[in-house]
C-alpha cells in the first residue's frame, strides 16, 4: 500500500508500507522528517503528529480518549484533522492516503 507525506517545505516522501505497521513506524521506516515516534507508539511522546489529509478522514478511525489528550500537548497546532500515527494501522483502505506532516 502506498502512503504519501507532504512536509511543510513542499516536499513528498511516498513508500510501500506493510499491512499492521502503524503509520508512525512507516514512516520511521522511511526516514519522514518530521514523524519521530518517539515513545515507541506508546502514546507518550505526540512526536508522530500528522495531519490526514481531508479526503480520508473517514478511513482512518477516531481519535480514542488518551490519543485526544495527548494531541493537546502536541507541539504543533492541534486541527481537526490531527491525529497520532502511532494509532493508526496500514491496511488496505488505507492504499493511497496522504497525510500532512505539520511544522514543528
Ligand atoms: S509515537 Fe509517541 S505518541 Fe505516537
Amino acid at each position: 500500500m502506498k502512503v504519501t507525506w507532504k512536509l511543510p517545505d513542499g516536499r513528498e516522501v511516498s513508500a510501500e508500507v506493510d499491512e499492521g505497521q502503524s503509520l508512525m513506524e512507516a514512516a520511521v521506516a522511511n526516514t519522514v522528517p518530521g514523524v519521530i515516534g518517539e515513545c515507541g507508539g506508546c502514546l507518550s511522546c505526540a512526536t508522530c503528529h500528522v495531519y490526514v489529509d481531508a479526503a480520508w478522514l473517514d478511513r482512518t478511525g477516531s481519535v480514542e480518549d488518551f490519543e485526544d489528550a495527548m494531541l493537546d500537548i502536541a507541539a504543533a497546532e492541534r486541527r481537526p484533522e490531527s491525529r497520532l500515527s502511532c494509532q493508526i494501522e496500514v491496511h488496505p483502505d488505507l492504499d493511497g492516503l496522504v497525510l500532512n506532516v505539520p511544522e514543528i
